[in-house]
């Protein structure tokens, strides 16, 4: 499976092509990378279950690329939910609305409600609009791994995850690293009051000064487990990890770079900050795995604005 960068916009147009005819098309975005299907087509949207190694009640997440297409998605918006999308799409986050005829059970894992976003990447956009252009109504994409392993912010660790479950025909996009590194966050928009599913770059902090009220931080992440790939135990690397104790000499250690590295253990990943620490997350827990390490000791940053994310990927991956 060839990795195809550089992308023009007869590529894109290429890509937008082939998933239109039912291939799969992995691409860029902010977050992770995520392994696109026409989220129209059933066939199309099996093989991600099958490349992925998912369980089918997983619902995927539907991507498009304006507000203006919403409505083909979405019977109703609450005015909370219309606000987040002004504010923060296109971006990390994830809006969870009453589904119309065209979200079928094979998208939703027979929910009422389906999953939306608008990337900024601007390989995803471009790929989602060339695809509007020739019909489509919007690409459904899990992150490209697979099921319960790391997402990958890069097109090698696509290639690493999946290429050889991919076909000649499916292609794998090109876009840089992930800026964000860690999955959007996914906010419920069905009830009164919007309830944070996970915690991603648009955070806590943020959503509640946009939309000028307190959230129930009980439920960020939500007890209320709606998302069935919630589980305890996900984004979860070979290498074992530790969130306290010690390193011994020849175990990963990743800190924040204020944090010096004690005597033996091999720094992986030294970031200046929260959001540089929940860029190099996935990539550093990566390289552990590709180094043959044994052990992994990680000190999580502070629980504070895309810290919520870390910790939250953290906890699950160290299960
Ligand atoms: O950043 C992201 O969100 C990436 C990029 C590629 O967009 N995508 C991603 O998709 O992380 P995935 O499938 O790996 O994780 C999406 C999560 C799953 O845990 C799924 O259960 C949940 O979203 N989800 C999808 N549809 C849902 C729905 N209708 N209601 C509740 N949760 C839903
Ligand atoms: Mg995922």
């Amino acid at each position: 499976m060839a990795i195809i960068s550089n992308c023009t916009a007869s590529i894109i147009k290429d890509a937008a092509l082939a998933l239109k005819q039912g291939h799969l098309v992995a691409f860029p975005t902010e977050t992770v990378y995520g392994l696109g299907a026409d989220a129209t087509n059933e066939k199309a949207v099996a093989r991600i279950y099958e490349v992925k190694k998912r369980p089918t009640d997983h619902p995927l997440i539907v991507h498009i690329s304006s507000i203006e297409h919403l409505d083909k998605w979405v019977r109703v918006i609450p005015e909370y939910a219309i606000k987040l999308a002004r504010d923060f799409w296109p971006g990390p986050m994830t809006l969870v609305l009453p589904r119309t005829n065209f979200a079928k059970d094979f998208i939703t894992g027979g929910q009422d409600n389906v999953a939306l976003r608008i990337p900024s990447h601007p390989v995803a956009l471009e790929l989602l609009k060339e695809f509007e252009k020739q019909g489509g109504l919007g690409v459904a994409a899990p992150s490209a791994n697979r099921f319960g392993k790391l997402s990958p912010t890069t097109s090698a660790a696509v290639e690493m995850e999946l290429g050889k479950f991919l076909s000649n025909a499916d292609q794998i996009l090109d876009g840089g690293a992930s800026k964000v590194g860690v999955e959007s966050t996914i906010i419920n928009c069905t009830s009164a009051l919007p309830v944070i599913l996970r915690p991603g770059a648009v955070t806590i902090e943020m959503i509640q000064e946009i939309l000028d009220i307190e959230l129930d931080l009980d439920s960020a992440p939500s007890k209320e487990i709606k998302a069935p790939g919630m589980l305890a135990s996900h984004y979860s690397p070979n290498t074992k990890v530790y969130l306290s104790g010690a390193p011994s000499p020849g175990d990963g250690y990743i800190a924040l770079s204020d944090l010096p590295t004690p005597a033996g253990a091999i720094r992986l990943a030294s970031p200046k900050d929260n959001e540089e620490y929940a860029q190099m997350l996935y990539e550093s827990l990566r390289s552990a795995d590709s180094k043959g390490l044994k052990n992994v000791f990680v000190v999580p940053p502070h629980n504070q604005g895309v810290g919520v994310a870390i910790n939250d990927r953290l906890v699950k991956a160290a299960k």
